[in-house]
């Protein structure tokens, strides 16, 4: 049975790649809300019951036999419902109306003309919406009317009473008043703006509750925020059936493993079982030099890994630090995203793992997590960290990895981020590292010729890793940071700066 905390808006999911945006932006208006599948029970929803009731997008065509369809019976519930995209196109189907069928399905930029709506209130009469033109509704059913056209005249919204329905999404960026729209919404369902971060953690909590029951939970910790604040998450759900690991991987920068370690200990009061696996990490990777099969290879040592720690406690689930952002750049969900990197806790878990895998941050955002840190008291050490990816320096190492190749980065890694820590600039930039190329070149030390490797320094702006742009350190404290590593880091005759922003390229090199 659904619990009801708050008022609550239900949000059914038609497996729109954006079903989670409602969620957050909703989060952002300060309303609880949860997401069901279709086929939840009308006692279902009548033992909550919600304020209001969202139908998500989806990527199917409600004239397709088995499309997902709900009971037209919640239309009669006297709960103001909006339905977005495929959720208008049921509403349309549901209540008789005509719909145009399109073959493609694809999303872009429209300007609409709105009329007179509650749901419309406070907004300007012509506003840029993000628009599915998928299927589009011709003719609106008995007693609903038209409250936005698009330019090209395709019907953007209806209404009666309500009940309301949005050709476009109003909670992605791209829409302009968008959030307006779903606020305007909230208000039309009487809805009190009461969920603070508190009620996350809670209902978090309570989530891995119900789900893992009395059984035992491994969790890899990273050092990084996300698997932190799931380990706190499932120290205060489930106590000692918590099996927290880290794994040093000989992939970890220089002293990271003991920071960590103590860090845990003594700032949470969490004993991390600290495995080395340096030498079966080291021995996967030799020769491999394509980036995917280093992540590949990675993300499936790293549950070989926990899958025999399993084994000896006995434990049924993992637990993974996964955010919104990774589900949607490794391509699992089910939109049209393409794969731009396999991050290692999500696309590369290889398909015979013996554990259950539970992602109590799968609907955050980065941002939200670091809100969600701070409240649980996670230390600045570790939440004031730059991002490490979870192949570490293997994706930051272009080409084969070798021991060697291991230390120098390590040295110059150190190097270039104790000089940002001095100068007060590594809280200033969003995040900052080195990447070694296996580029050799020549150089002159004491009168003597020499052939090195070449360093790179990495520093970005960004919010979310999504987008970055390189920063602009000062050239004095860049030529400062070059000057040392190439005079302590033997190995290294050349050090560069990279000035390339994200798109096109990335953030890491790999
Ligand atoms: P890119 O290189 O894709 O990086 O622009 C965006 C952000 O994601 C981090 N990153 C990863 N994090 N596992 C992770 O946990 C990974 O496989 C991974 N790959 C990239 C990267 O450091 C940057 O902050």
């Amino acid at each position: 049975m659904l619990k009801n905390y708050k008022d609550t808006i239900l949000i059914i999911d038609f497996g729109s790649q954006y079903t989670h945006l409602i969620k957050r932006r909703l989060r952002e208006l300060e309303v609880h809300s949860i997401i069901v599948p279709p086929d939840i029970s009308m006692e279902e929803i009548l033992s909550l019951p919600p304020k209001g009731i969202i139908l998500s997008g989806g990527p199917e065509s409600v004239y397709e036999p088995d499309s997902p369809k709900i009971d037209r019976a919640i239309f009669s519930l006297n709960i103001p419902v909006l339905g977005i995209c495929y959720g208008l196109q049921l509403i349309a189907f549901l209540f008789g109306g005509r719909t145009k069928r399109s073959k493609n399905r694809e999303y872009g930029r429209n300007k609409i003309f709105l009329k007179e709506s509650k749901l419309f209130k406070g907004i300007p009469e012509k506003i840029t919406v993000w628009m599915s033109h998928g299927d589009s509704v011709e003719l609106p059913p008995d007693g609903f009317h038209t409250t936005s056209v698009s330019e090209n005249n395709i019907i953007a919204s209806i209404e009666k009473d309500n009940i309301f329905g949005l050709q476009f999404h109003p909670e992605v960026n791209h829409t302009e008043y968008g959030k307006k729209i779903l606020d305007n919404f909230l208000n039309i369902c009487k809805c009190k703006r009461d969920w603070v971060e508190k009620d996350i953690i809670e209902e978090k909590i309570e989530e891995i509750k119900k789900i893992v029951g009395n059984e035992k939970v491994i969790v890899g910790v990273s050092g990084g925020v996300d698997s932190t604040v799931v380990a706190i998450l499932l120290k205060k759900g489930i106590g000692k059936n918590l099996i927290p690991v880290f794994v040093d991987t000989g992939l970890l920068r220089k002293n990271e493993k003991e920071e960590i370690i103590n860090s845990f200990k003594e700032k949470l009061n969490i004993d991390l079982i600290s495995v080395d696996a340096k030498e079966r990490f080291l021995n996967r990777l030799k020769g491999v030099v394509d980036p995917e099969e280093k992540r590949k290879i990675i993300g499936e040592e790293f549950i070989r890994v926990f899958e025999e720690i399993g084994k000896k406690h006995k434990v049924k689930y993992l637990a993974q630090g996964t955010l919104y952002t990774d589900v949607i750049e490794s391509g699992v969900s089910k939109g049209p995203s393409k794969t731009i990197k396999t991050h290692h806790n999500v696309g590369g878990i290889p398909k015979d793992i013996s554990f259950k895998i539970i992602e109590p941050l799968r609907d955050l955002f980065k941002d939200e997590v670091r809100a969600l840190a701070r409240k649980l008291g996670v230390p600045d050490e570790i939440l004031m960290r730059h991002p490490f990816p979870g192949p570490g320096l293997s994706i930051r190492i272009i080409g084969e990895i070798t021991e060697e190749k291991l230390k120098i980065l390590r040295e110059a890694d150190y190097i270039f981020i104790q000089e940002l820590k001095r100068e007060g600039l590594y809280h200033k930039v969003w995040q900052a590292f080195c990447v070694l190329l296996p580029v050799k070149t020549v150089g002159v030390m004491g009168d003597r010729r020499t052939y090195e490797y070449t360093v790179v320094l990495r520093a970005v702006e960004s919010r979310d890793g999504m987008t970055a742009d390189s920063s602009n350190l000062p050239l004095s404290f860049l030529k400062k940071v070059a000057s040392r590593i190439i005079n302590e880091v033997e190995g290294v005759n050349r050090v560069v700066y990279d000035l390339s922003s994200k798109p096109p390229s990335t953030i890491e090199w790999e």
